[in-house]
């Protein structure tokens, strides 16, 4: 191991951080030329669809996949060809095993008797760990005698044993029903603030990762598409792809054309005769002719058919009565478009809607899908 040359100290170093990473598995390119920076006691969530990269690069960084091209620091040292045992890097699966046989005392201790830790320091730091997960009455039981969520903590615990630096967790919650899953973030975040960790947590639900992260990285095809804070991604998503994947129900994206750009404004033409407004960044080349916009359910709201402010009218196909609002699916002659109204909305199947549209929430797209 050795420390970057000009890196002095490495006091101001990411705590994690991938240079140009690649992966490749035959032909197959699972991360491409990858570059990421994590700080210390961040909370990281790697957020995509499923196949884009999320594991392997959890794994290159706890050490256990090795990299094709690229390098990977620890605290401004390069870790790239170290032993995964070296890293201080804990690791939770997606599909913990527990050891059947054994009582949630001896999984927890596991990995500190294999160490060779004193029986006296594995009772103080399976305590420890059991406080703070708040196991202590279950201690003596086996697996199949625990709640998948009392399971799902005996294998945080199993990680938190061994006082790692950063932890990774892969889709941890991803086995629990919705409801516990939503208990089980909330005791995560508690983690995370009593620990002050590290944490890089991989995911493809966006909820998750959205209340959960101060930071997520949004993967697509083994490449970064946007890294930014929550709402940073849900309000100024930079491509298509984030602005898709971010939000539920997802955004709408209509094809429009481009009339004039003036002063920072966009008006478009919206099928079916109306104009919209729509602010766009830097100065989006005049030659873009066509482009799509990107409005989310909830900045579309009903109107009566002939309000003069309608951008869009179309038929309602669907209406779905969650309680605290009712998404309705319209369909317009810019296609079907997901609306989100109030809870107590009269609107039937088959009635003629106008719909208004937020404009300062709307975003424009080019055709290679990246934000005007
Ligand atoms: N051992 C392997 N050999 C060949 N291809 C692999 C191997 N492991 C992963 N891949 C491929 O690399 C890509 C990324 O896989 P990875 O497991 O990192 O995806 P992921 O984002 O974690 O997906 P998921 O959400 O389904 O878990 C996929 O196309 C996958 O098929
Ligand atoms: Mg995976």
């Amino acid at each position: 191991m050795s420390a970057i040359p000009g890196n002095k100290g490495g006091a101001a170093a990411p705590h994690v951080e991938l240079r140009r990473v690649t992966k490749r598995y035959g032909v197959v390119t699972a991360i491409n030329d990858l570059t990421l920076t994590v700080e210390k006691g961040s909370f990281t969530a790697l957020l995509g669809p499923s196949g884009c990269g999320k594991s392997t690069l959890l794994r290159m960084i706890a050490g256990l996949e090795r990299i094709s091209a690229g390098q990977c620091f620890l605290d401004g040292v390069d870790v790239t060809d170290v032993a995964p045992a070296k890293r201080r890097i804990a690791m939770v699966f997606q599909s913990y095993a527990l050891y059947p046989h054994m009582t949630t005392r001896q999984n927890i201790a596991f990995s500190l008797s294999l160490a060779g830790a004193s029986r006296k320091e594995q009772d103080e730091r399976t305590h420890e760990v059991a406080r703070i997960l708040q196991l202590e009455d279950y201690l003596d039981r086996r697996p199949a005698e625990l709640s998948g969520g009392q399971r799902q903590r005996v294998a945080i615990g199993r990680a938190l044993v061994r006082h790692p630096e950063v932890f990774l967790f892969d889709e941890p919650l991803s086995n629990l029903d919705a409801k516990l899953r939503v208990q089980m973030r909330l005791e995560l975040a508690k983690l995370h603030a009593t620990l002050h960790a590290t944490m890089i947590y991989v995911t493809h639900d966006q909820t998750e990762a959205m209340t959960l992260a101060d930071k997520i990285v949004v993967l697509d095809r083994g490449r970064v598409a946007q890294v930014g804070s929550p709402l940073e991604l849900y309000n100024r998503p930079a491509n298509k792809f984030v602005a898709a994947f971010i939000g539920s129900p997802s955004m709408n994206f209509l094809p429009v054309g481009l009339t004039a750009v003036e002063g920072g404004i966009a008006t478009v033409a919206l099928p079916g005769g109306r104009t919209a407004r729509v602010r766009v960044g830097g100065a989006p080349a005049k030659a873009v002719a066509t482009a799509e916009l990107g409005v989310r359910p909830e900045h579309l709201s009903l109107v009566v058919a002939d309000d003069a402010n309608a951008a869009l009218r179309g038929e309602v196909a669907i209406v779905e009565h969650l309680g605290n609002l009712t998404l309705l699916y319209v369909d317009t002659p810019a296609g079907q478009v997901i609306v989100e109204g109030p809870g107590n909305v009269s609107v039937r199947s088959g009635d003629t809607v106008g719909l208004s549209l937020r404009e300062a929430n709307a975003r424009l797209f080019g055709a290679d899908g990246a934000s005007l």
